[in-house]
């Protein structure tokens, strides 16, 4: 059985929030800084090339550090790494405090990498497009890394600390 539900923000959220995901944390350098922030609207795109996306709030303080050219990381967080999503939710002095190792990449940056992770994509920002009250940015990815570790999960609005293999089990 559906029920209706009306298309404001509240509304349109319970619904949105219905389709899991994992959850992020993106990264950059700007003007030698590590900048980052907790994402969950991560996608894949492309296979050939490959391409992925994510979108960032055009109200965030770190909007101003994604451009077209700059260098990201994609942290995939992995199932007992909540602490850093809410980490990377909140205070932005706390953040870069622990847990962080530097990459050197063809272009020179140290990119801040989440020690710890299920997975890391990284990339180059290629586009950024409008969308709403969102940035779009379009990833060209150039390496990727894979830890045998459960995501963690992100769905009806909360962060899922319970390993997936045992909801598939069905525990
Ligand atoms: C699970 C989770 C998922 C989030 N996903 C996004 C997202 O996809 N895009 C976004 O802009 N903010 C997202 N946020 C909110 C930002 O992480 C949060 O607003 C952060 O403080 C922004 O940092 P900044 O203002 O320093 O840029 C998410 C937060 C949580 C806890």
């Amino acid at each position: 059985m559906f029920d209706g539900v009306s298309l404001d923000e509240s509304g349109f959220k319970s619904v949105i929030s219905t389709f899991p995901t994992g959850i992020t944390v993106v990264t950059t350098v700007r003007d030698g800084d590590p900048v980052g922030l907790t994402v969950s609207s991560f996608t894949s795109v492309s296979l050939n090339p490959p391409l992925v996306l994510f979108c960032i709030d055009r109200d965030s303080d770190s909007l101003s550090s994604f451009q077209i050219g700059s260098e990201v990381v994609i942290n995939v967080l992995a199932s007992d790494q909540s602490d850093i999503a809410h980490k990377f939710a909140n205070n932005r002095m706390e953040r870069f405090t622990q847990g962080i190792l530097r990459e050197s990449n063809d272009a020179g940056s140290e990119l801040p990498i989440i020690d710890g992770v299920a997975a890391t994509v990284a990339g180059a920002v290629v586009n950024e497009y409008e969308g709403g009250d969102h940035s779009i940015f379009l990833v060209r990815v150039k390496e990727v890394w894979r830890c045998d570790k459960e995501p963690l999960l992100y769905a009806r609005s909360r962060i899922h600390v319970r390993p997936w293999s045992r909801w598939l089990e069905g525990e």
